[in-house]
């Protein structure tokens, strides 16, 4: 079920950062935020899907003016509420058609938010609502999982991910329609609780095609934040479109 948070409501949001505590980690975050303060230059960053700022926040400072976008006030409520958040501004409503009354050198989503929208005509909104939000020269950064399709054994549509005594979790996927809903089943006190969240599974080709439309073309293509080559193997990608400059 959703509320007007989407899926991160506030439920999810209060343990969003300690349940992703593996993605805060300064490893994981330092390179990703490298990589994204050198791509904005001198220029202003705006976040799709912000959240609670795990890379907003480290990216602002650096110095860096970032504003961000996200659906959930419960999720952009625990980034305000951190030291240096407040600096950050926020506008509630979805990534592929919220405006936000500026143009910036760097737009980016990380985390497979990107995936959130669940229809191909949700995505291509995504990279025109970009591409009207880049400056001349500017460039849209995407970090996001290759489909996992491979792990399905032929004929099967179910990916498990854990089980515990009191916790499991699995993807279903469609090939049909490149829907995927990852499925949370968890016991806690004595209760069974379940939520699932509908996710669209896209291709590199697909998203350079996405944003070829939006007139964009691709400047780079990596394996992860530290740049190393995207290759037959890689697991994701941090690609990287650029608007022609003047
Ligand atoms: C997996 S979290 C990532 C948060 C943050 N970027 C990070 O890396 O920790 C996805 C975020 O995207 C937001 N989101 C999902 N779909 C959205 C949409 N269509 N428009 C705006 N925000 C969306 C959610 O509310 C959530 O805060």
């Amino acid at each position: 079920m959703t509320g007007e948070d989407g899926y991160f409501g506030e439920r999810v949001a209060r343990r969003y950062d300690e349940s992703s505590a593996d993605m805060f980690l300064p490893g994981i975050v330092d390179t990703a935020v490298d990589v994204l303060a050198e791509l904005t230059g001198t220029g202003t960053a705006l976040e799709l899907g912000i959240g609670t700022g795990r890379i907003a926040l480290p990216l602002s400072q650096r110095g860096v003016k970032v504003r961000g976008i996200d659906l959930s006030r419960a999720m952009v409520a625990r980034l305000h509420a951190k030291p240096g958040g407040s600096a950050i501004d926020v506008t509630i409503g979805d990534f592929s058609t919220a405006q936000v009354p500026d143009t910036f050198s760097l737009v980016y989503s990380v985390f497979n938010t990107i995936t959130y929208l669940t229809s191909q005509e949700a995505q291509v909104a995504c990279f025109r609502n970009v591409a009207a939000h880049l400056q001349p020269g500017g460039r849209f950064v995407v970090e996001v999982e290759v489909p996992e399709v491979r792990k399905l054994p032929p004929g099967h549509k179910i990916v498990p991910l854990y089980s515990s005594g009191t916790q499991w979790a699995f993807d279903v996927y469609d090939m049909s329609t490149q829907s995927m809903t990852s499925n949370y089943i968890e016991i806690e006190n004595g209760r069974g609780e379940n939520h699932s969240i509908p996710f669209r599974y896209v291709w590199p080709s697909e998203l350079d095609l996405m944003a070829q439309m939006a007139g964009l073309r691709l400047y780079n293509r990596w394996g992860g934040w530290t740049r190393h080559p995207f290759t037959h193997e890689s697991a994701k990608h941090v690609s990287v479109w650029e608007k022609p400059g003047y």
